[in-house]
Parts: C-alpha cells; sequence; structure tokens
C-alpha cells in the first residue's frame, strides 16, 4: 500500500473524505497533520482524534500551525460549526495528539517514504509551506499530490474569487504551488467549482444517513447543521468539497477529464486575493503545474461516499 499523509482541518467535508482515506484498498493513512482552518487549531486537533476514534484507526494524529503565514482570516465555523464538528458536543476522545510538530512530521515521513509518499491537502496549506521552507527538497521525495482548494475559473465560495483552503491562507498556497513546480511535481486539484458540479440531493444524503452504523449516525449528527445550512443556501443538493478531492486520490480512474494548465495563486489584488489564476490559454509561458478535475464518475463518487459511512 502508498504511504498517505493527510493534512486537514476537520471540518464536515474532512471528516467524510478522512473516512473514505481509512478504507482505501492502495493506500495506507499513516499521518493527519492537523492545520488551523475552517476552525481553530485546538478544534480541528480534536476533532481528528475523534474521528479515528469512531473510525476505530489508529492514525498518529499532528498538531500543526495554528494560524495563517500573514495574515489572520475569517474561519469557516458559520459552515461547520463554532467546534467545527456541528457543536453536538461529543465526549472527547481518549487518544492524545503526538508531540513533534506537524511540519516536522511531514519531513520526516518525506524521507521515510521517499519517492512514495502521497499527499493530501484537505486544508488551508500553512503547514506545507511551513515544511517547505524548513526543508525545500520535500517535493522531490513526494510521488503524488492531491490538494482540495482554488476555484479554477474565479468563482470562489468565501469571496467572489478565492476558494476558503487558498483564501485562507494565499501566501501559503503560494509557496506550495511555486515549489511543486519547481520539483516537476504536478498538483492535481480538486477545486470548488469541480465540487458543485458534483453535488448530491439533500433528499439522498439525509436518506444515507439514516443507516445504523456508528459511522452513518456520528457523521449524521455533526453534519446535521451544516446540511441544513446548505439547503437553505445552495439549494437541492450537497456538497463535500473535501470527499472529492479524496475519490480522486484513492480512486483515480474515477477522473473522466482532467486538464493541465499553469496555475498561481493572485496574493495582491484588491478583489481577487487568494484567487487561483488558471492560464487556460497557455498565454504565460509557464509550464503546466497542475493537473485540474474537471469530472468525475458521479456513480463511482457516492459509491467511495457510502462505503465511507457504512450506507450500504
Ligand atoms: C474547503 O473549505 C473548507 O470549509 C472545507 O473543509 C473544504 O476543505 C472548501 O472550500
Ligand atoms: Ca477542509
Amino acid at each position: 500500500k502508498l504511504p498517505l499523509l493527510i493534512d486537514t482541518d476537520p471540518g464536515v467535508d474532512d471528516a467524510l473524505a478522512l473516512l473514505m482515506a481509512f478504507d482505501a484498498p492502495h493506500h495506507e493513512v499513516v499521518a493527519l497533520t492537523i492545520a488551523a482552518g475552517n476552525v481553530g487549531l485546538t478544534h480541528t486537533v480534536a476533532n481528528a482524534l475523534k474521528l479515528c476514534e469512531v473510525a476505530e484507526v489508529d492514525v498518529p494524529v499532528f498538531a500543526g500551525c495554528d494560524a495563517p503565514l500573514l495574515h489572520s482570516a475569517p474561519d469557516a465555523s458559520y459552515v461547520h460549526g463554532r467546534d467545527g464538528f456541528g457543536d453536538i458536543c461529543y465526549p472527547p476522545a481518549t487518544r492524545e495528539v503526538e508531540a513533534e510538530h506537524a511540519t516536522q512530521a511531514m519531513i520526516r515521513l518525506s524521507h521515510e517514504h521517499a519517492g512514495r509518499l502521497v499527499v493530501c491537502m484537505l486544508g488551508p496549506l500553512t503547514n506545507l509551506a511551513v515544511a517547505l521552507k524548513l526543508d525545500p527538497t520535500l517535493p522531490q521525495r513526494v510521488g503524488r499530490m492531491v490538494v482540495m482548494g482554488g476555484a479554477v475559473t474565479g468563482q470562489g465560495n468565501t469571496t467572489p474569487m478565492a476558494e476558503f483552503n487558498i483564501g485562507f491562507d494565499p501566501e501559503a498556497a503560494h509557496i506550495v504551488f511555486e515549489a511543486f513546480a519547481a520539483a516537476g511535481v504536478p498538483v492535481e486539484v480538486a477545486d470548488w467549482e469541480a465540487v458543485v458540479r458534483h453535488g448530491f440531493l439533500h433528499t439522498e444524503v439525509d436518506r444515507w444517513l439514516q443507516a445504523d452504523h456508528p459511522r452513518a449516525r456520528f457523521y449524521d449528527a455533526i453534519s446535521r447543521k451544516t446540511r441544513e445550512w446548505s439547503a437553505g443556501l445552495r439549494g437541492a443538493h450537497w456538497h463535500a468539497a473535501d470527499a472529492l478531492a479524496m475519490a480522486l486520490l484513492v480512486a483515480p480512474e474515477g477522473a473522466v477529464l482532467r486538464e493541465r494548465r499553469p496555475l498561481r495563486v493572485e496574493l495582491i489584488g484588491t478583489e481577487s486575493r487568494g484567487a487561483t489564476v488558471v492560464d487556460w490559454g497557455r498565454r504565460s509561458g509557464r509550464a503546466d503545474n497542475a493537473d485540474i478535475l474537471m469530472t468525475y464518475d458521479q456513480t463511482a463518487f457516492e459509491a467511495l461516499i457510502r462505503k465511507a459511512l457504512r450506507a450500504g
């Protein structure tokens, strides 16, 4: 099995992606490195530990950076709840976070699994950016790199042009995309706009979550508030951003259409800070550094989600 490091800010959709990863037939999750993002680091760490307990997996959890590199940014507690897991007041997990810092764990694991390590970024890119500053050779040891983030034609979900994970820490995203471009390792991108094209009817999701299994019950509870919020805001469809990135990672054969293009992160624009600027017409002369998911097999995506939830 390929070693998989997941950097995440759980987060309701992160939780679904993690459940999918724990099931992956060809990958073994070797670490969860935890970012601040959807909510503060204390909560995202506690949520990761709790999810491992619910899923009965023994994966080490490493706490990372507690804020973006340069500028503070609003969190997404209005989506995920004040604690990031729907404010259900779950009893805390009995397992504990590792002593090693997430950025150090990233570097160590990149050496231990040189050339094979698969990296999946489901939150702001702060931890990886810091790891890259500590060890710029890191991308050379990464076998595959998947990011949930960006809005590839400028239709953001937090500002008009920025998607949350990039917009929360644009400098970190810039560092990551440039470092992997320099190393010639393409970044596989599942962006917000792809997520919007791969929604599920709320009525269907509600039905899946009636399954009588601890995973489905826990997920039903933590996602209830955000599903209600999303139904009010976005209508009939529910969107699981991080789960789409994880589907691309664990079952890449489900990707029906992908496009390779140059991608850079906008840092300065008054309206466009945090945008992912894709050179669709290839006018910049830059090398293609992003492998952008356009279409994923929706039936296969549904099957992965339902299996992760044990929702037959
Ligand atoms: C991303 O932002 C977060 O709120 C989600 O967990 C996901 O990673 C979607 O834009
Ligand atoms: Ca996330």
